[in-house]
């Protein structure tokens, strides 16, 4: 990794909003969000060097990226995700605040007991309060039910989000990681008490694709905004393991994927893929990264990178987001082997 230095306290470049960044109509909202969000799962922890997580978020909002998405468990451990970014944010971008996005979830493990986790009412007003505490924030622009839990009632989970805006602690709500037999319902309780979600949150890549089998329809048919996560599927879709596990990848560092996720038959595709990438005067991840964007409804897709490099490299990929139909028959073809 490249030595990060950085002189404090931070002051955002002027020229921010005159790069390549470009900037989605969030749904039926006139809120407008960049097209890459930088998310904080992995590689912002307490366990990852701070001057690393500094320079990154200072990077991408140099480069017009306003958008943070975090939620209550993004570690390791637990929470500390939040206090990094209340730590970078209090100490340098207090004067940026009315720019940024920031949205944070709560629904996956959490704290001890039986109620430390899920869709509760309790669960998501007692998780806000701790991540307001530990970002150092007055109240989220965006605040998720990070996933359906299969067991709370709709209801509850919708209405805890609502009293979340009514309580000012949150501008807007959305949705993560709910079964499409739900999807509507959710949305239209939403709506019906005037607190209409503005966006959903899900896993979409070129290796993972329900969200063509109805989600991204119900969005775009209640005007609802939509975010993709994981749009390498955690670095798989890259050029790092065309040839070996390089030691600092997430698949050598044991983090959430292992050498299950690249199977050989899996490398001869990502072969294919890089001549194509290739062809476009890209790499594997920006290919990855453009593919999303350029598809329907999309409104911004968060990446995660480790490195500043990553992430200079992602953002090289808003460039360049037109596809010839060929190449987009030839992509297919290939992620159909
Ligand atoms: N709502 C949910 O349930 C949910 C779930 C997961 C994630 N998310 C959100 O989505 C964000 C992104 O998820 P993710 O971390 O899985 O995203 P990702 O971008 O698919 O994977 C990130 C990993 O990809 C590699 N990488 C990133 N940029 C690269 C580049 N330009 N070239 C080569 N490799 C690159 C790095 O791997 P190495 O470390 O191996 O280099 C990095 O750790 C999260 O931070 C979080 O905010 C939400």
């Amino acid at each position: 990794m490249a030595q990060i230095t950085f002189t404090e306290p931070y002051k955002a470049a002027k020229e921010r909003y005159d790069g390549t960044m470009k900037y989605n109509r969030c749904g039926k909202s006139s809120l407008k969000l960049p097209a890459l969000t930088l998310g904080f799962w992995w590689n912002f922890g307490g366990i990852d060097p701070y001057c690393n997580s500094l320079a990154k978020m200072t990077y991408a909002f140099d480069h017009g990226i306003f958008s943070f998405d975090l939620a209550n468990n993004y570690g390791p451990p637990f929470g500390s995700a939040e206090e990094t970014f209340g730590k970078i944010y209090s100490e340098n971008f207090r004067a940026y605040r009315h720019e940024m996005i920031v949205t944070t979830k709560a629904g996956y493990n959490m704290w001890a007991g039986p109620n430390g986790q899920g869709s509760s009412r309790k669960m998501l007003i007692s998780s806000i309060d701790e991540s307001l505490g530990r970002m150092k924030l007055d109240y989220v622009d965006i605040f998720y039910s990070h996933r359906y839990d299969g067991e709370t009632p709709i209801e509850e989970t919708m209405q805890a989000l609502v009293d979340i805006v009514k309580q000012g602690k949150a501008l807007y709500v959305g949705l993560s990681n709910y079964p499409i037999e739900l999807l509507q319902t959710a949305i239209d309780y939403l709506s019906a008490a005037n607190t209409p979600c503005l966006i959903y949150q899900g896993k979409y890549n070129m290796l993972v694709r329900d969200m063509e089998k109805g989600h991204i329809d119900t969005l775009i048919n209640n005007n609802v905004g939509f975010t993709a996560f994981s749009p390498i599927a955690q670095g798989v879709l890259s050029n790092k393991y065309l040839n070996g596990i390089p030691s600092d990848s997430r698949i050598a560092t044991g983090k959430y994927i292992t050498t299950a996720n690249i199977p050989q038959e899996l490398i001869e595709r990502l072969k294919k893929l890089d001549i194509i990438a290739k062809s476009r005067n890209q790499n594997i991840a920006q290919l990855a990264t453009s593919w999303l964007l350029a598809k329907r409804g999309m409104t911004s897709v968060i990446i995660g990178p480790r490195t500043i490099e990553q992430l200079a490299d992602s953002i090289k990929a808003v460039d360049n987001t037109s596809f010839s139909n060929d190449q987009l028959s030839k992509i297919d073809n290939i992620l159909a082997l």
